[in-house]
This record gives structure tokens, C-alpha cells and sequence, in this order.
């Protein structure tokens, strides 16, 4: 798409035209297409941003009474029948012409392999809260590292969630809107105790992972508790090109994740541990150990389940792709819930207060964001009460 042709010509066929651009390439609309993506305000809402026309209402055999070309080099239809007028702006065609099918453009991702990631991208709180900058500086990094530290945030509880909504409202969940991770009497995660933790993707045994977390450091005395995160898409890169039968396995075998508190929650997840999308390219890692249901493949699946997913579980945990941080108060370590994981040593409770909070927003909100930020709306016109 280059914005700029205008159309030079148009042929019509049976059942499509097929415009030449005035540098001379060409491209094919149907005429059901053409019909289906009438721009005019009886086919699309002036101002709501939905369509009217419903597709189901078009003739199967609906053709043009007249095409030809307008005065800016758009298209103008009048369709046989019943005389709709349909005018296409040339970029609008240009943008949206399918000839060579979509125009998916894959994400910007940077995988963490010797050294990519390092020193970790970072950004300032300052930056982030007082300028459309800052924001987009700080969720390009996201997306394309997966990860983000930003530094010099106040150390006030609930801060954490004053930056999450620059991005969206958060997501919810059966461990609140904002969490307090300390170590405390009757934990209902692993996390509000102080073991290790191991390179895990929080709420695995929901169907829809929240997209970003943020965890904020308020107090950090104790000894121990460093904190580790792990590029899931790296490792699943590694499994992929060294053991291509594990990788195989474990991008097709469902298996279970589940979290039940005897409280009210019981949320369970069937999901192959490498989730992938359509076209093949890794969509989620899945892998939490602690929050993995007992494996119930068929038997003859069961020891090539369990050695596929111990090859991939050592490539999480061999420091290949891995970044090492202790976390320091005002730090909010951020990252991609879907790719990246984030585990803790141990630490002594007794050496001092840990306190982290930490809150999530769905990835719809975050690209979206980053969409709307791309196109320049000001972050602070689009504020909707929360
Ligand atoms: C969590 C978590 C890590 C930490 O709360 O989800 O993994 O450093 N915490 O305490
Ligand atoms: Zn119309
Ligand atoms: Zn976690």
C-alpha cells in the first residue's frame, strides 16, 4: 500500500472489475465485495463506527449498472437494479485490495537470544504518565522485547494502577483488580507465600490469559526473592529447531491447567502449552508448573507427553533466554502475559518486608492503545471514567 495511486482505468468481467493504477499495476474487486464495503452513509453509520449493509440482503448476482472512474481517481459504481451509488476513495481501494490475500504485518518482536535483551528496555514513570511519548515508547517496547521495566515510580500502594490505565482499564480477576504480593498467613496463591516461584504465565487456568502485567516494587528488604523472566517465544523457537517432535506434541496436545480455592473459584483451561496461531507462528506460551492439571492424554501418548514437555521446560529454565533483575522500590517490571514468563527465588521473610502489587490489562487494550497512539489521538481526549 503506498496511499498515493489514483486509478487509471476500469474493466469490468463477469463478476468483478479489475482497476489499473496509474503506475500501472492492477487490482481485482468483486462485485459482491464492492457492494458488501459501500461507504455511503446508508451503508455504514456516519458516526458510529459500524456497518449497516447487511451482506445477506446483496443479490447473489449483483453487478453495476455503470462503473467508472472519479475526478481524484476513486472508483464510482452504480449498481443495476435498484441505482445505489457506491464511490470509493482510491487510498481506501489501495489500502484494502486483496490480490495477494491479507496484508498481515507480524509484530515487531525482538527474541531474547544472546544478549538481545539486554541491558532491558526501560522507561521513565515520569515519561509514561506525562507524555503520548513516553506512553508509545514504553508500549513499543513491549511489544517488541515483551518486556519493560519503568523506573522511578512513587512508592504510594496503588500507583501501579495509574500507569496500567494509561494503557486501558484493567482486567479483573478472581485475585482482584490489584493484588498485594507479600508473604502472609492463609496465602490462596503461591505467589502471597515466600517459595520460589518458576518461570511461569500468570492465570494460565483461565481461557483468556490478560495480556500485560505490571508488578510494582514498593519495599524490598528481604533477602532473596531476585526475580527472573524468561522469553517464551525464544525457548519455543529453540524447542522448534532442536526437537522438532516435542515441539510438534506440545503445539497439539491440550492439556489442562486449573485453579480451584474451595471459595467460589474453579477455572480450568484446556490449551496445548505452545498455542499457535493460524498461520503457524506462536500465538501464547502456556506453562505454569504449579497450576498444571494431573496429564490425561491417551496412554501411549502419556511418556512422550511428559518427555516433550520436560525438553521445553529445560529450555525455560537453562538462562538461554532469560533475564535476571532484584527489583528495586519504584521499579514496575512489565511484560507480555502471553510470551514472556516471570518467576522469584526464594526469599527469607524474616530478613525484612517484600512487598510487590501488581494488576493486569487485557491485550485488545494494549494494541489498541498502541493503534490509537500510532494514529495520534491523544492519549488524555480518550479517558473514559473507569
Ligand atoms: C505473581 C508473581 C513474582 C514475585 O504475583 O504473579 O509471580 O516476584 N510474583 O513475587
Ligand atoms: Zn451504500
Ligand atoms: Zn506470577
Amino acid at each position: 500500500m503506498n496511499g498515493t495511486r489514483a486509478i487509471a482505468d476500469v474493466d469490468r468481467e463477469v463478476d468483478r472489475v479489475v482497476v489499473t493504477w496509474d503506475d500501472g499495476g492492477r487490482s481485482t474487486f468483486h462485485h459482491l465485495w464492492l457492494r458488501d464495503n459501500c461507504p455511503c452513509p446508508s451503508c455504514r453509520h456516519p458516526s458510529v463506527p459500524e456497518r449497516l449493509v447487511d451482506t445477506l440482503s446483496i443479490a447473489d448476482k449483483i453487478a453495476p449498472e455503470t462503473v467508472g472512474v472519479t475526478a481524484l481517481g476513486g472508483l464510482d459504481v452504480t449498481w443495476a437494479g435498484d441505482g445505489h451509488r457506491s464511490t470509493f476513495a482510491a487510498d481506501w481501494l489501495d489500502e484494502h485490495a486483496y490480490d495477494d490475500g491479507p496484508r498481515y504485518e507480524a509484530p515487531a518482536r525482538t527474541l531474547w537470544s544472546g544478549g538481545a535483551v539486554a541491558p532491558p528496555p526501560e522507561v521513565s514513570y515520569a515519561a509514561v504518565m506525562e507524555s503520548a511519548a513516553g506512553l508509545r515508547e514504553w508500549l513499543r517496547q513491549l511489544e517488541r522485547f515483551g518486556v519493560s521495566f519503568v523506573r522511578g515510580a512513587p512508592t504510594t500502594p496503588g500507583t501501579v494502577v495509574g500507569l496500567a490505565e494509561r494503557i486501558a482499564f484493567l482486567r479483573n480477576s478472581n485475585f482482584g483488580l490489584l493484588w498485594d504480593v507479600v508473604s502472609k498467613p492463609d496465602p490462596d496463591s503461591l505467589a502471597y507465600t515466600a517459595h520460589a516461584l518458576g518461570p511461569h504465565i500468570d492465570l494460565v487456568s483461565r481461557e483468556m490469559l490478560p495480556g500485560v502485567q505490571l508488578l510494582h516494587c514498593l519495599v524490598f528488604d528481604a533477602d532473596g526473592g531476585d526475580s527472573v523472566l524468561v522469553d517464551g517465544f525464544a525457548c519455543a523457537a529453540e524447542l522448534a529447531a532442536e526437537d522438532a517432535e516435542a515441539y510438534e506434541r506440545l503445539t497439539t496436545t491440550p492439556v489442562r491447567f486449573r485453579y480451584r480455592d474451595g471459595a467460589g473459584t474453579d477455572v480450568s483451561a484446556r490449551v496445548p502449552l505452545i498455542r499457535l496461531d493460524v498461520d503457524g507462528s506462536v500465538r501464547e506460551v502456556r506453562y505454569s508448573n504449579a497450576l498444571l492439571a494431573p496429564l490425561d492424554v491417551p496412554t501411549d501418548d502419556m511418556l512422550p507427553t511428559y518427555r516433550a514437555l520436560r525438553a521445553f521446560g529445560r529450555i525455560l529454565v537453562s538462562g538461554r533466554h532469560e533475564l535476571r533483575i532484584r527489583l528495586q522500590p519504584g521499579d514496575v517490571m512489565c511484560f507480555d502475559n502471553y510470551r514472556v514468563l516471570h518467576g522469584r527465588a526464594e526469599f527469607d521473610p524474616n530478613s525484612g518486608p517484600r512487598h510487590l502489587q501488581g494488576c493486569y490489562v487485557d491485550r485488545d487494550d494494549f494494541l489498541s492503545r498502541l493503534r490509537t497512539l500510532d494514529s495520534n489521538v491523544d492519549p488524555d481526549v480518550d479517558r473514559r471514567v473507569y
